[in-house]
């Protein structure tokens, strides 16, 4: 049971990450004073309507303030290494993008901001709501639509990916992310530094993200199915063991024959785990998930090398 003071000291703590007094405010760079009061005004939108439209307040939101007029590296440093910079970060250091912090944090609502290198992501959709804005830098943004036609698993399935469309997101401009992973698309970075701001809701736990092969393979990424898989790769590298004797769904093979396709890893043993992998997939779906990546791999490099 949570005792009064406890309740006390919450509050006060919550007042004060919600309306820091003047002196914490001069700290702050205007960029992170700006990106506070629009959580409050997006958590306003949310306790109102919900996440239903949140997108486009979103995209409105950050299109009034225009933020990358205001943003600057020296002063974001400084901001984000001042004492008084507490705010829970979204993601760990390293875990999206080149450098992702989280600079403005409301109760439904957060800003983060991801500092990429000249790089693509995956094809990906979202299980979050929001916007997101171009800070400096350029990105080639290339938005897909998924029409899925045979179920493999429980959390993967072959379809058609179409592009939709391809913009070059230059500074300032605002793209929505539409709720329940309706908006899919590839980000190209290609600007040696590019930084994006994006305003967004918490993930929501009842929906995986999916990644996606041009080829039109689409696999979600369960948490638990992750786990297992990278336990089940942990042991490959520690010991020998005989993994015909291991529970590995037919999930767990397609993710682990993806997930180290890209490893470049010739460990024996990861050969010889890929190639029974590989034939249970075949035997099991009669899918071919190698033909899959290759096909994946050549429409990539195609569209890499068209930007250069
Ligand atoms: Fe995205």
């Amino acid at each position: 049971m949570v005792s009064s003071s406890q309740v006390k000291v919450s509050f006060v703590k919550n007042w004060y990450r919600k309306y820091p007094d003047s002196a914490t405010l001069k700290l702050m760079d205007k960029l992170t004073q700006i990106a506070r009061q629009l959580t409050r005004k997006g958590d306003l939108h949310l306790n109102q309507h919900g996440v239903k439209f949140f997108h486009e307040k979103a995209r409105n939101l950050l299109e009034q303030a225009r933020l990358h007029e205001i943003y600057d590296y020296q002063k974001l440093i400084e901001s984000s290494l001042s004492k008084n910079f507490l705010h829970e970060q979204n993601f760990k250091y390293l875990e999206f993008s080149d450098l992702p912090i989280t600079i403005a944090r409301g109760e439904h609502c957060f800003i983060d901001i991801y500092f990429w290198r000249r790089r693509p992501t995956v094809i990906h959709n979202h299980h979050f709501a929001g916007a997101f804005q171009c800070l400096s830098g350029n990105n080639v943004d290339l938005e897909f639509s998924f029409t899925e036609k045979k179920k493999i698993g429980r959390f993967h399935a072959l379809g058609e990916l179409k592009l939709l469309q391809e913009r070059q997101l230059k500074q300032g401009e605002v793209v929505e992310i539409a709720e329940l992973g309706e908006f899919i698309h590839q980000n190209h970075h290609q600007a040696e530094l590019t930084v994006n701001l994006c305003f967004r809701t918490h993930e929501f736990k009842k929906h995986n993200l999916s990644n996606y092969l041009f080829t039109g393979l689409r696999y979600e990424k369960e948490p638990k199915l992750i786990a297992r898989v990278n336990r089940l790769l942990r042991f490959i590298d520690l010991e020998a063991f005989d993994f015909k004797k291991v529970d590995i769904s037919l999930d767990e093979a397609i993710h682990l024959i993806i997930q180290t396709h890209y490893s470049g890893s010739c460990h024996p043993r990861l050969l010889q785990l890929r190639r029974y992998l590989d034939k249970m997939i075949k035997e099991e779906s009669d899918l071919s998930l190698s033909k899959l990546l290759k096909g994946h791999d050549q429409k990539f490099d195609r569209i890499e090398s068209s930007y250069e």
